[in-house]
């Protein structure tokens, strides 16, 4: 108990999934990230991503995502990481962008409990892979993770 006599309380941990973990992982992270902050909620959602692929480990993310997400007022950090079997642990939910993302994290948990923390964005919307498109690609992902993440908040924050 806090001197207000509030519990005080670990901030839910939120994964971030994708294939190279260089465009829609790093996309959502970041939004979600800012959609956090603007209300006032970042002290209670901490948010992270990942990949089930290794082709990127180590790079930033792609550079037509982060032109994209920096046209928005969005800037796009860290470098690719592999998700690995402790993220199952250290996160309260894993996101995966479409659902072969959801299969692959589905096949990797080790038990019932880590499987149950794997699912999709609200309304089980899927992010489609712009890494082989054009530019609307990437605006596509932007205004989807917008408002997917924006419900996201809100079902994680509401009492
Ligand atoms: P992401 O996009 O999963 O949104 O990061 C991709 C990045 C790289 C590859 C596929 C998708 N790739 O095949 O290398």
């Amino acid at each position: 108990m806090s001197a207000s006599g509030e519990a005080w309380r670990e901030p839910q941990r939120i994964l971030f999934v994708c294939l190279g973990n260089i465009c829609r992982s790093p996309s959502a992270e970041a939004i979600a990230r800012a959609l956090a902050v603007r209300q006032g909620l970042d002290h209670a959602l901490a948010f992270d991503s990942a990949g089930t692929g290794s082709w990127h480990i180590g790079d930033p993310p792609d550079p037509r995502a982060r032109e994209a997400a920096a046209a928005r007022g969005i800037e796009l950090t860290g470098r690719a990481r592999q998700v690995s079997a402790a993220d199952f642990e250290r996160f309260d939910l894993l996101i995966a962008m479409d659902r072969a993302v959801l299969r692959t994290l589905q096949g990797a948990a080790p038990d019932a409990e880590a499987r149950a923390k794997v699912r999709l964005l609200p309304g089980e919307h899927e992010v489609p892979d712009p890494y082989y498109g054009g530019p609307e690609g990437f605006e596509r992902v932007l205004d989807l993770l917008e408002a997917r993440c924006s419900e996201l908040l809100a079902e994680l924050t509401e009492r």
